[in-house]
């Protein structure tokens, strides 16, 4: 990648979609979460940023043009958070907007880029996310709202850079300016040399149209091939644990967002995680789908009424396939191996579901009955030893 970071897709915590800018945003809800990602063993797993978003500083600079910290938030300063999650061994984001403004109002880092991407750094901030509201149109007169994008990210990007202090970069571009259809590809062609990551669509919340919204907008067609070691489609937060999804529908979340090869941050207070959720962020064999090295985005091979299949192929040889019913009735889902990209030679194949990690074999078909808005995530292996039972349709219910 352009800064030799992100060579699989940042996991960690990102605070917006559990909190925004209540007053619970503040600095114990990020000592607490790096304390609980650690407690739980999630930084075992790969679960390593932890990020602030919108709201933690003031809507003016100081006298020196300084960004100001909001201290009834952070009390002890950005520096001192910094070093609390590093002590944890965990990595620290942060979160501005390339524009006049954050989302929210405060102090946006427009005309002053490296004066704060310096304070990031003298922070050891690890990571950040540049918003983009409030464009700075005006300041570009006779130049389009894409060519404009290009010329504040790029910026920012160097500005990154020019501290030498390795930061991830994401980038919220895209999912102001552009884009339907092949526009797109002029906002990635150099958006993907600039940084890490990108949000592409809307803003997830805490409800079942908005994962299958973002699901949708992250298998536009042609998007997927942007993704890869380096920089990657960015599908917005988790919302496991947030209230608002069945157990069923978190573990599509977290299942499609793997197979996607999107960022996992979660967004929840992690203390209040129940067991199954704790099991569904911590399913070690979906995370390593999310992580795998060769960095495809599994992309949509078959799809009927109300069901998808993906495929996404792995560093191994392995394929990941996910089978998907998107609708409000039960279903089963049926596939084969030319379908998801194993030649038939290698029939017949071995098939680990990795939520309930029963193995089968399999001569070609792959299926499964799905519950409404449920998924079941298999990593097909080509070959398989003759004392398998043989693949018939698991069954995946509703919770
Ligand atoms: C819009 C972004 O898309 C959200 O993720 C969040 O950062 C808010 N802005 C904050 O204002």
């Amino acid at each position: 990648s352009y800064n030799g970071l992100s060579l699989t897709p940042p996991m960690g915590f990102n605070d917006w979609a559990g909190f925004e800018c209540n007053s619970d945003m503040n600095e114990a809800l990020f000592t607490k979460t790096a304390d609980e990602i650690v407690s739980l063993g999630l930084n075992k797993l790969g679960y390593d940023y932890v990020n602030i978003d919108d709201c933690w500083m003031q809507k003016t600079r100081d006298a020196n043009g300084n960004l100001q910290v909001d201290a009834t938030r952070f009390p002890h300063g950005l520096k001192w958070l910094g070093d609390y999650i590093h002590s944890k061994g965990l990595k620290f984001g942060i979160y501005e907007d390339a524009g006049y403004n954050t989302c929210q109002g405060a102090a946006g880092s427009y005309g002053h880029f490296q004066q704060d991407a310096n304070l990031y750094a003298s922070w050891g901030v690890d990571y950040l996310k540049l918003d983009y509201c409030y464009e700075p149109m005006d300041q570009f007169p006779g130049k389009t709202e894409s060519q404009v994008a290009q010329i504040v990210y790029t910026e920012a990007s160097q500005a990154l850079l020019n501290t030498h202090r390795p930061m991830q970069f994401s980038e919220s571009a895209p999912a102001y300016v552009c884009c339907s259809g092949p526009d797109f590809t002029n906002e990635l062609t150099w958006l993907y040399q600039h940084g890490n990551l990108w949000r592409f669509g809307s803003d997830i919340y805490d409800a079942w149209p908005s994962v299958l919204e973002n699901y949708s907008e992250d298998n536009t067609p042609g998007l997927a091939q942007w993704a890869g070691p380096g920089h990657w489609n960015d599908a917005d937060m988790l919302e496991v644990g947030n209230g608002g999804l069945t157990p069923t529908e978190e573990q599509t979340q977290m299942t499609l967002w793997s197979e996607m090869a999107s960022p996992i941050l979660l967004s929840t207070d992690l203390s209040k995680l129940t067991p199954t959720e704790v099991g569904i962020v911590s399913n070690r064999d979906v995370v390593a789908v999310d992580q795998d090295k060769l960095g495809a985005q599994g992309t949509i091979v078959q799809s009927g009424t109300g069901y998808d299949v993906l495929a996404k192929p792995l560093a191994n040889g392995d394929v990941s396939v996910v089978l998907f019913n998107k609708g409000d009735t039960a279903q089963t889902v049926t596939t084969n191996a030319s379908t998801i990209g194993l030649p038939a030679r290698d029939t017949p194949f071995r098939l680990t579901d990795l939520v309930s990690k029963a193995v089968s074999a399999s001569d070609g078909t792959i299926s499964a009955a799905l519950a409404p808005h449920a998924t079941v995530i298999y990593r097909v292996h080509p070959g398989a030893d003759k004392h398998l039972p043989i693949h018939t349709a698991a069954t995946i219910s509703s919770s």
